[in-house]
Parts: structure tokens; C-alpha cells; sequence
């Protein structure tokens, strides 16, 4: 696990990126699958989601020092805002076909919610409280101390 940590540092922001899912075209509806290690590069081991969304909410605001995530816009949009601690990025997410994979010690707000909009995020690891970093000064640090 500290492997991720000392990886991700290496490869920064840009190890996290939007990845298209298959997407299967049908008259009766669309059908779109994720498979871990496939898809996504991680094994599923958990899946959660947010959903009634007030406008003008931000969710996130952490960075998680060995989980790997993978976030979709299963309904409506929202803004995923990364940042490695030298590097800022937003990615708006509005499709159920594509996601959003982000790496260990990312840190990540979540803004501009649409209205009825359902984020699923695909987590590598079962919940875990240790694994959260919520001071950005804390994650400044440690991200200062473990880039080359
Ligand atoms: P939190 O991770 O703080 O939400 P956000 O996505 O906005 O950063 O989680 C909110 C609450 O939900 C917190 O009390 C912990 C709980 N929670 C679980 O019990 N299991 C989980 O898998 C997650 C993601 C959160």
C-alpha cells in the first residue's frame, strides 16, 4: 500500500484521467458496463453514491493516501476539481458511459451539481477513516515529502 502512495507521487495529476466505458447501443435502452482491472485499473471492493444534491453544494475536500476511485455521472453533472499539490485540474463529468479515475493522494472537490444529479464512485478499498487525509495543509506536506 505504501507503494501507491510513493507511486502516485511520482506520476502526479496527470495518472488521473477520464476513461470511456463500453457502451451498448440498443432501441431499448443503453447498456454500459465497468469491470475492475479491465475497465478500470483496480479491483472493486466497494461502491457508494450521492444523490439529492442541494444546488451550490461542494462535497469532497479530502485526498485519501492509498485508495484508487473511479466517479461517474450516472445522472445529471457535476465538476470534479484534482489537485496534486502543485497542480489543479477540473474535469466536468456528464455522461453514464465515462468516468473519472483518480489515483492515491489526489485532492478532490466536487461542485456544480445539476439538479438530480447521482454520483457513483468505485473505491478500491472498504471504507476506511485512516485512509482520509482533510487538512490540505497535511496533504501539502506530505505531498511536498514525497516528490522527487
Ligand atoms: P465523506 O467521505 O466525508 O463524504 P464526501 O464524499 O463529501 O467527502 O463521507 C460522509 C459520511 O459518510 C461520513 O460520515 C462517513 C460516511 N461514509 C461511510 O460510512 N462509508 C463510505 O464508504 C463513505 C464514502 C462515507
Amino acid at each position: 500500500m505504501q507503494l501507491n502512495f510513493m507511486l502516485c507521487a511520482l506520476f502526479m495529476i496527470n495518472h488521473c484521467k477520464l476513461i470511456e466505458l463500453p457502451k451498448f447501443n440498443d432501441a431499448r435502452g443503453n447498456l454500459s458496463v465497468i469491470e475492475g482491472g479491465q475497465h478500470i485499473p483496480f479491483d472493486i471492493k466497494r461502491v457508494y453514491y450521492l444523490y439529492d444534491v442541494p444546488g451550490g453544494s461542494d462535497r469532497g475536500s479530502h485526498a485519501h493516501k492509498n485508495l484508487h476511485q473511479f466517479i461517474v455521472a450516472m445522472a445529471g453533472s457535476f465538476d470534479v476539481v484534482l489537485d496534486d499539490g502543485k497542480e489543479k485540474k477540473r474535469f466536468h463529468l456528464n455522461r453514464s458511459y465515462s468516468g473519472l479515475y483518480v489515483c492515491p493522494m489526489m485532492w478532490r472537490d466536487l461542485d456544480n451539481f445539476s439538479s438530480g444529479s447521482v454520483c457513483v464512485v468505485l473505491a478500491s478499498a472498504h471504507y476506511d477513516a485512516d485512509d482520509y487525509i482533510r487538512n490540505y495543509e497535511e496533504f501539502l506536506t506530505l505531498t511536498t515529502q514525497n516528490k522527487i
